[in-house]
């Protein structure tokens, strides 16, 4: 096995790749992994030194926490490659603050920023010839912490390991996207985890989506836990509404994500002179709009996901139509974040990272 590592973070390289089986004109989302991950121990108190190492299974003890209490947060990222085969993150500082945010509430231990930038940058660097050039293709990151420490007591473990995994990966959804608005369940509430980005905020919303996919949906729509009357945000997105031409999407709470795209398009739309309300959005107003032809559009916005627009919400046993628009503004803003994530166009924001 060849070891390099000039710096920081140490390099194990694979001596074999999976690359040539990989059909990268057919992706589908996360499914393929490239030829090697991160992996940084948190022992003794403190991270030890990054280390890259080719992908594959890892070993623990059967006791170790995460499998009992579920201490297990992530983030979602993306690499894209331009046309000049350059490589680029979009807000990958953002993700950073979030993980740490997630960390705290998780009694997780902070990753320092180095850590993070210097173990993905390096990563990136061993599998860059995996990111995608297809337009819509982009090289899935997915950054993670768990627990590894051993015990059954019910108390924060004392070593964790850092990871980060690869996917070239294609779109989240295929097709049209169905959603439909929550009653009874509650993917978070006030004082609880919503925010974070925990493993058991997606584990909790399995069920009732599983009840949702039976019926003919994708995704649902979570509503506020204790009225059931304010849309939140789907499994995997934030959500916006356009009611005639504004554009609307709830305020962040210890209930929602604060999603990069999210706060990404306020400020895209806002460039674009579109009216955009941050509010409570009641699911009787959706409705109403929806009846009176004034509800325009309805799309989710995450990494993974980038803009989906929504065909059709379901509520109370009725299905609502979307119309078809051919300028929605959807596709402006979609068109807008993925020029500046893919380097077709000047970043204004400043958002653009060269990795
Ligand atoms: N909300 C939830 C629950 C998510 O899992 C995601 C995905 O990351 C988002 C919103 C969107 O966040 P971001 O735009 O930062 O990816
Ligand atoms: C992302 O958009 O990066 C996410 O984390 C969504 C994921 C749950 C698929």
């Amino acid at each position: 096995m060849e070891i390099t590592g000039k710096n920081f973070v140490s390099v194990e390289k694979s001596t074999t790749s999976k690359i040539d089986q990989i059909d990268f004109d057919n992706l589908s989302f996360g499914s393929v992994f490239t030829d090697h991950m991160l992996v940084c121990n948190y022992k003794n108190g403190a991270w030890e030194a990054p280390q890259v190492v080719p992908y594959g299974p890892i070993t623990l003890d059967p006791s170790a926490k995460i499998f009992h209490y579920g201490q297990s947060i992530f983030e979602g990222m993306k690499a894209y490659k331009d046309s000049n085969e350059d490589v680029w993150l979009f807000r990958p500082l953002d993700n950073h603050k979030r993980l740490n945010i997630s960390a705290k509430r998780l009694a997780i231990p902070e990753i320092p920023e180095k850590f993070f930038m210097e173990g993905l940058k390096t990563l990136l660097e061993v599998d860059e010839k995996w990111i995608p050039k297809k337009d819509g293709s982009s090289l899935y990151i997915r950054p993670f912490i768990f627990a590894s420490g051993e015990g059954f007591h019910a108390s924060p473990a004392n070593e964790y390991k850092f990871m980060i995994c690869l996917a070239p990966s294609g779109s989240y959804f295929s097709g049209k996207v169905k959603v439909l608005i929550e009653e009874k369940y509650s993917r978070s509430a006030n004082g609880g985890v919503g925010y974070a980005k925990a493993g058991g905020n997606y584990a909790g919303q399995f069920y009732p989506t599983q009840l949702a996919v039976e019926k003919g949906y994708n995704q649902v729509i979570w509503t506020d836990d204790n009225t059931h009357e304010y849309i939140e945000e789907a499994g995997a997105m934030n959500i916006f509404v356009r009611i005639n031409d504004t554009l609307i999407t709830g305020p962040t709470s210890d209930r929602i994500l604060d999603g990069i795209t999210r706060k990404s398009i306020i400020e895209i739309a806002k460039d674009e002179n579109i009216s955009v309300e941050v509010r409570k959005i009641t699911v009787t107003e959706v409705v109403e709009a929806a009846k009176n032809g004034s509800l325009k559009e309805m799309f989710g916005a995450g990494t993974a996901a980038v803009i989906s627009p929504i065909s059709t919400f379901g509520y109370k046993e009725t299905d609502y139509d979307l119309p078809e628009l051919t300028e929605s503004y959807a596709s402006r803003l979609k068109t807008r974040i993925t020029d500046i994530q893919y380097n077709r166009s000047e970043d204004k924001f400043g958002w653009r990272y060269k990795a």
